[in-house]
């Protein structure tokens, strides 16, 4: 997500964790800040914008500081404005801190720490750990921030300078990277490797759990329980472009393995301590909620199609009608609305036009609204009533998956709020269901290290023109989001098709020369599936089909079987997409693509 730079040595400190700071810049951000030791005290400046703003603002400012840290924001919690710029500092100014991630509980902390009298400037959950620490603090820089971080639940990578420290940084890490990079007689942190290469190669990644001092001379490293630990020196022998997409070839690549942290950092903090969904994501009133009578999801591409898996997860149990709709439609057909509908607008950006058109169409029709964003303070996210932010940081490659597959948790999370406000579940499904869900980034870690036989297939098939991805329910939506992949980074014709249409025209095409994926990861329609797959297999086309773990039966009538791990139906797209992002990722790598800037495409589609 966000950007942390530190520095400690004889140079320049604030010259130095500037320019550090530009080597993250492509990771996108609404705001940046530094926090210089300066005479004794910390002097912090920030600004909402660019870093060249930041850097102008502090040019030539400190050039005695030897200590500083920087921060470029990208907004979670609170909006993106110069006050919740990091750093953050206590009431007296005497530590600050610049952090990475979410601290879960910051709302019971801040509002005891108001009862004591802190005084908070920001809306940010980080700010709550300064504070922390300044109470904790006995004379130790050191133990109060390890009292601190160990009040906090949720993720972090903090780096912090303190005026009771002139000699040292201090730094710490759960579930959000930092490395330490290691100089003569100077040290740099970074939360990532870019940010410290221009300076050094050496470098520590620091563990969960892992505290650090860093000084001129030495690093110290401890666990939060304040024993020592020694980490492995690395040699980093990528160049800086490799580096910026943290050693992978596409930033594509590094956002599909990004997506078991994705989904965990989508879950965080909305889960109640009994294993609830927290009705507050939905931000609308229990009376509103049970008033609803129908439901749209609204969005485009990618995100539409997460709107379709929703459209199956939620009107089942809901018992209202609920329609998944392309925006570009949506705004021009005036749909059926009124007081008592929801509509829905799914956006990674939040600025695509249609669907801000379609919000704006929807709230002229007097619908509650409700956007699923990942970029928050964009359009969608201020403009529409209720947000919910995914929480998936930044997606850098044009092809959506990470945003994609985090949206998916949006929408079985919200879906899972709406059924219990609406009494059509009870507390003991909605918790094996939460349950089901935290099991997802480990079993899609698993989908992951089965990459070598994706790539294998993908060699088999780089020559094959026509690609068709079949699937009924769930596998359907599946089946599309499948197919825009394949389409839109390697080229190759393809589309998806609900598998009971075939015969209606499709099987027409069939022949020899074409690929099938059969998805059929939904154990009530397996049956149905085989005999679709049978339909093709008869017109001699080749058949890959993916399938639960435990079906013996849907293997026999297929030429290629991916094999993903089992959850409830309702759950298996959060898995069926893995292995088809990594498919069409490789078929493109081979066919030697653009992969993260597809021709005719952009990230963000602000134009009709
Ligand atoms: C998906 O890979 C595409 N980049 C595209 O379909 C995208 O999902 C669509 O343009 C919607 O974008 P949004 O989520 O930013 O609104």
């Amino acid at each position: 997500m966000c950007g942390i730079t530190g520095y400690i040595g004889k140079r320049e400190a604030v010259r130095v964790v500037v320019d550090q700071l530009r080597r993250l810049e492509y990771r996108g951000y609404d705001s940046a800040g530094v926090a210089a030791r300066v005479d004794g005290r910390i002097d912090v400046v920030k600004s909402e914008g660019k870093i060249a703003r930041l850097a102008m603002m502090v040019d030539g400012a400190f050039p005695e500081a030897r200590v500083a840290l920087a921060h470029t924001r990208w907004a979670t919690h609170g909006r993106p404005s110069t006050p919740n710029a990091h750093p953050h500092g206590d009431c007296s100014g005497q530590f600050v801190i610049a952090h990475n991630g979410i601290i879960e509980n910051y709302l019971e902390l801040r509002e005891q720490l108001s009862e004591r009298g802190h005084r908070f400037q920001s809306e940010t959950d980080t700010e709550v750990l300064p504070h922390l620490v300044e109470e904790r603090f006995r004379g130790c820089v050191e133990t109060a921030l390890r009292e601190a971080l160990r009040e906090v639940r949720g993720s972090y990578a903090v780096v912090m300078v303190s005026s009771h420290a002139p000699d040292a940084l201090f730094a710490a890490r759960q579930d959000s990277p930092l490395v330490i990079g290691l100089g003569e007689g100077e040290q740099f942190i970074a939360s990532d490797i870019p940010a410290v290469l221009p300076y050094t190669r050496r470098v520590i990644v620091l563990e969960d759990g892992d505290l650090a001092v860093l000084r001129e001379n030495e690093v110290r490293i401890t666990r939060l329980d304040g024993s020592p630990v020694q980490r492995p020196i690395l040699e980093v022998t990528w160049d800086a472009a490799a580096a910026e997409k943290g050693g992978y070839a596409h930033f594509m690549r590094k956002e599909i393995d990004d997506q078991p942290a994705a989904i965990r950092d989508t879950m965080r903090g909305r889960i109640t301590a009994e294993g609830a969904v927290d009705p507050r994501i939905l931000g609308m009133s229990a009376e509103r909620i049970r008033a609803l009578n129908r439901i749209y999801l609204v969005a485009c591409g990618t995100a539409y199609h997460a709107g379709l898996v929703a459209k199956h997860f939620w009107e089942r149990r809901l018992g209202i009608p609920v329609e998944a709709d392309l925006a570009s439609e949506f705004r021009y057909r005036d749909p059926a609305i009124d007081e008592n509908t929801l509509v829905v607008l799914i956006s990674q950006s939040g600025e695509t036009a249609d669907t801000r058109a379609a919000l704006r169409a929807a709230r002229a029709g007097g619908a509650a609204t409700l956007g699923i964003v990942n970029v928050v303070g964009s359009t969608l996210s201020r403009e529409a009533e209720h947000v919910f932010h995914t929480q998936a940081g930044p997606e850098i490659c044009v092809a959506s998956t990470k945003a994609y597959v985090s949206q998916l948790i949006g929408v079985y999370l919200l879906g899972l709020a709406l059924m219990r406000q609406r009494e059509r579940i009870t507390a003991a499904e909605e918790a094996a269901i939460v349950a089901d869900l935290a099991r997802l980034p480990e079993q899609v870690q698993a989908v992951l290290a089965n990459e070598d036989a994706i790539v294998r297939i993908a060699e088999r098939f780089a020559g094959c023109r026509d690609f068709f991805f079949l699937g009924r329910g769930l596998d359907y939506c599946v089946a599309m989001e499948g197919a825009l992949k394949l389409k839109e980074i390697s080229y190759i014709h393809s589309e998806a098709l609900a598998a009971g249409e075939m015969k209606h025209g499709t099987l027409a095409l069939v022949t020899q020369d074409v690929c099938t994926l059969c998805l059929a990861t939904q154990a009530r329609l397996q049956e149905k599936m085989i005999s679709n797959v049978k339909e093709v297999k008869a017109r001699d086309a080749t058949v890959i089909s993916l399938v639960r773990a435990g079906d013996t039966e849907t293997p026999k009538v297929s030429d290629y079987v991916i094999e993903l791990p089992a959850t409830r139906d309702e759950l298996m797209p959060v898995l069926a997409i893995v292995p088809l992002q990594l498919l069409a990722y490789h078929l493109a790598r081979i066919l030697e693509r653009e992969i993260d800037q597809p021709r005719n495409l952009a990230k963000s589609v602000t134009v009709e």
